[in-house]
């Protein structure tokens, strides 16, 4: 049962304080460690804020509880999300440290978006028991987690984390190998370094390609994902397609020139102002307020907290 889980979050920004959103809304006790006490502090703040956005009951985020270290949060824990910056050692020096801090029994989940489990785990002795649980942003938003099994982590602990997830709402896939990006990062990710590629091939402007997307398949793609579509279409059309045009596509072995040259020049898209193309404060804005109010809209498992 979720309400009688005590669930540490290690790391309490942007992924770290919206998963303790889903899971306090759930019932779960809910404690959240940041070394950075601005970041703790802003923790409750930050919950009750997404909350009132989507006209949820805020008094959830009070059901917090913040912890000053690691030790104080992981302590008595049944689990662990860790959800720090993306950088191998840190977190393989974090997960070292929550091997020693946590009970014997806990599990060990890391929200790391795209590093393979098995490699976090290197300088863990029971490492049976770190799995990858990777959410989407937001997380208390966007339905799927993906639950990557390391090559040590056990099938039990990979069971029991689709289990938890399931009862939070969400939406658990099993990503059996534990390769890197996962199965959502490297789909997403083949379609961002095309168009990137073709934006540096002078094929079209970087406002078609997304035009392109929006008026075509990507509003498909909720109700219909590839391998249903390619079923759809039939296997024949997709092999003759295949056939003509994967040999052209290019080789995927570095970033596009130009994202290094951009994100070289600091034109890093819309936190400065630009990136493929220009973006006022304004224009920022409208984005995200279009991206949440779609999702809000979308998701069959809206977790507006405060539902128990
Ligand atoms: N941002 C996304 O869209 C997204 C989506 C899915 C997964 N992720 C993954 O989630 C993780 C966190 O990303 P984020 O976007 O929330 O980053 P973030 O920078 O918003 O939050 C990371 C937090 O970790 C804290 N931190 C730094 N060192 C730490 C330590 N040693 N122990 C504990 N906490 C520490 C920082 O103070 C910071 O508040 C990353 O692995 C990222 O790849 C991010």
């Amino acid at each position: 049962m979720l309400a009688e889980q005590r669930i540490a979050i290690v790391g309490g920004g942007l992924m770290g304080h919206g998963i303790a959103q889903v899971l306090a809304g759930r019932g779960a006790r809910v404690t959240v460690h940041d070394p950075d006490p601005a970041v703790l502090a802003s923790v409750p703040e930050r919950i009750a804020a997404n909350l009132r956005v989507l006209g949820g009951d805020d008094a959830v985020a009070q059901e917090v509880r913040l912890a000053d270290t690691l030790e104080d949060a992981v302590g008595a824990a049944d689990w662990v999300f860790e959800a720090a910056p993306e950088r191998m050692q840190l977190k393989q020096e974090l997960f070292a440290r929550l091997e020693q801090a946590a009970p014997a029994a806990c599990v060990l989940a890391t929200n790391t978006s795209v590093m393979r489990v098995t490699e976090i785990a290197a300088q863990v002795q029971s490492a049976e028991r770190v799995v990858g649980t990777h959410w989407w942003n937001p997380p208390y938003l966007v339905p799927l987690v993906e639950v990557v099994q390391g090559e040590r982590t056990s099938p039990d602990v990979v069971q029991r984390t689709m289990t938890l997830l399931a009862e939070a709402g969400k939406t658990p896939v099993h990503g059996k190998r534990d390769v890197p990006g996962f199965v959502g990062n490297r789909l997403q990710h083949a379609l961002w370094r095309q168009a990137f590629e073709l934006v540096d091939a002078g094929v079209c402007d970087a406002e078609a390609i997304d035009t392109v997307v929006k008026a075509s398949f990507g509003i498909r793609l909720a109700v219909l994902g590839p391998m249903e579509n390619a079923d759809l279409v039939g296997l024949d059309l997709t092999l003759d397609i295949h056939e003509y045009v994967l040999p052209t596509l290019d080789p995927p072995s570095e970033p596009a020139a130009g994202l290094r040259a951009r994100a070289a020049a600091g034109d890093l898209g819309m936190k400065t102002g630009a990136g493929y193309r220009a973006w006022s404060a304004d224009e920022a804005e409208e984005v995200r307020r279009r991206l949440l109010e779609h999702l809000a809209g979308a998701s069959p498992t809206l977790q507006r907290g405060g539902e128990r």
